[in-house]
């Protein structure tokens, strides 16, 4: 209901966009727009456009018919705001890599002011390349390699919880603490238990008023996650303000957040920080956790490629004296089926199955007219189960990634300026947890209902409900 309440108030709030969008304007800036024509496709109903029709289904097999009727470039219009849509490799890098300063990202501005409006994905430019620099360097390998313990604690702890409790889990649910956890670790390295608390109570908080109704009405899910997140830089600056006192120079992201000065010898503001440490959590939470799950729903339903998986991993246990010693680096890069079950998990499970652009200028596309103002989404999904470019689409077959994609046609990181700097990141929190759940614990997935689910991102149903044994206490 709530969902329906907020698309309504949505379409009312783009009306006036709308009214005065120029679409009918004989514009001259740049090039001769008059020449171009918008790309084939509808724009649906007056103001609401085909909002209802993608809500009404599942929004990829809405994008495949438009695909199959229009092509590779197709218009409608949502919530009240025109789009060109793209579902070729080719156009998605135009929009992503080649004419990526043509396009600028684009958020409501109610999440915007949610997450924080320093954070990097917002911004293109200086600010985003200084930003993006450090924190694709806090996230690289050479540094996320010593997180490797870390995250191992992390894996099981969580392993032995669930194991231990006996109960029926909700798979995604866990993964986002997992995710969570690893976030605060590659964030601030060792972070004291009781500020850990807090950030995750607040952030809880957050996370569920993330997508209700934009009002500040005390009482309300969005109105509460807004104190949350007031709450939450509370927190920071107390944890930022520890370590100044203390004088300690980390080499975590906090420690390069901190320390980073622009060429005018500027440092960053504490709300600066605060947002791109809020941004990041975000971000990394949902996705690698729905990632995960994913990759247990498609081992478990393959018994044979899980034996296979397990004797790899096996083989890594027993040369680490019986699981004694911790997982290095190297072995993380010679698990070569699990990595390739990984792949094909991005792959099918898309987890993100579109981005948003916008047009910052008019843009001319084989001859198609993208008008400034326009939304501009590559559709990565679609791509992702083309046949042309992957066979069968709806096998899951690990396989097919014995050979490399061909370019561009396998974006489940996006690609260029945004693309995911967190990506080797969530791989490595992956390949980790699936280490010690095959060599140590089994698992049952509970109930037979299959589907997807978003919340946004796609998940299993339910959220992949599952029961975990040690294998020292399996039932027969
Ligand atoms: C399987 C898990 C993940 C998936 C599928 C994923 C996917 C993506 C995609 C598709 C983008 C580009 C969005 C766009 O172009 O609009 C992106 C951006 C980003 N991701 Fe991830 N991500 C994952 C995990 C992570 C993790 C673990 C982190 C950090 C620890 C992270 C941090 C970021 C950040 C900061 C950006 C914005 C980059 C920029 O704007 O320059 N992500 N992610």
């Amino acid at each position: 209901m709530e969902t329906i309440v907020f698309i309504i108030l949505y379409v009312i709030l783009f009306l006036s966009t709308l009214l005065s969008y120029p679409f009918l304007r004989k514009q001259k800036r740049g090039f001769p727009i008059e020449r171009y024509k918008l790309p084939p496709g509808s724009m649906g109903w007056p103001y609401i456009g085909e909002t209802l029709q993608l809500y009404s289904q599942d929004p990829n097999i809405f994008f495949l018919t438009k695909q199959k009727r229009y092509g590779e470039i197709f218009k409608t219009q949502i919530l009240g705001c025109p789009c060109a849509m793209l579902a070729s490799p080719e156009a998605a890098r135009f929009v992503l890599v080649t004419h990526a300063h043509l396009f600028k990202p684009t958020y409501p501005k109610s999440k915007e002011m949610m997450i924080g409006p320093w954070a990097l994905f917002f911004h293109q430019g200086e600010y985003h390349t200084r930003l993006r620099k450090l924190v694709q360097y806090s996230l690289a390998p050479d540094t996320i390699r010593k997180l490797i313990p870390g995250i191992e604690h992390i894996a099981l702890s969580a392993l032995d919880s669930w194991a231990a409790s006996g109960q029926v889990i909700n798979t995604f649910y866990e993964m986002k603490k997992f995710s969570f956890d690893v976030g605060i670790l590659s964030i601030f390295g060792h972070l004291d238990g009781g500020y850990k608390e807090k950030l995750e109570e607040n952030y809880r908080i957050v996370d569920k008023g993330y997508n209700s109704f934009p009002t500040k009405i005390p009482g309300s899910a969005h109105h509460k996650a807004l104190q949350a997140r007031k709450r939450l830089n509370q927190i920071l600056s107390e944890i930022i303000r520890e370590r100044k006192e203390k004088r300690l120079v980390e080499k975590d992201l906090l420690g390069h957040l901190l320390n980073v000065k622009d060429e005018k010898g500027e440092t960053l503001t504490e709300d600066q920080i605060a947002d791109n440490i809020i941004g990041i959590l975000f971000a990394a939470q949902d996705t690698t956790a729905s990632f995960i799950t994913w990759i247990l729903k498609f081992l478990h339903d393959d018994p044979k490629l899980l034996e296979a998986v397990k004797a790899e991993q096996k083989a890594m246990y027993e040369s680490n004296n019986g699981g004694k010693e911790h997982l290095t680096w190297a072995q993380t890069r010679k698990m070569t089926l699990t990595y390739r079950v990984l792949l094909e998990g991005l792959r099918m499970a898309s987890i993100i199955s579109f981005t948003f652009r916008e047009a910052v200028v008019d843009v001319e596309y084989k001859g198609y007219l993208i008008p400034k103002g326009w939304k501009v989404m590559p559709l990565f999904r679609n791509i992702h189960h083309n046949p042309e470019f992957f066979s069968d689409p709806h096998d899951f077959d690990p396989s097919r990634f014995e050979v490399a994609p061909k370019p561009n046609t396998f974006m489940p990181f996006g690609n260029g300026v945004h693309a995911c700097p967190g990506n080797e990141l969530a791989k490595l929190e992956a390949l980790i947890l699936i280490h010690h759940l095959v060599t140590k614990f089994r698992w049952e997935v509970v109930g037979s209902e299959s589907g997807i689910q978003y919340g946004p991102f796609p998940v299993p149903q339910q959220g992949l409900p599952a029961r975990f044994w040690k294998q020292s206490s399996c039932p027969s």
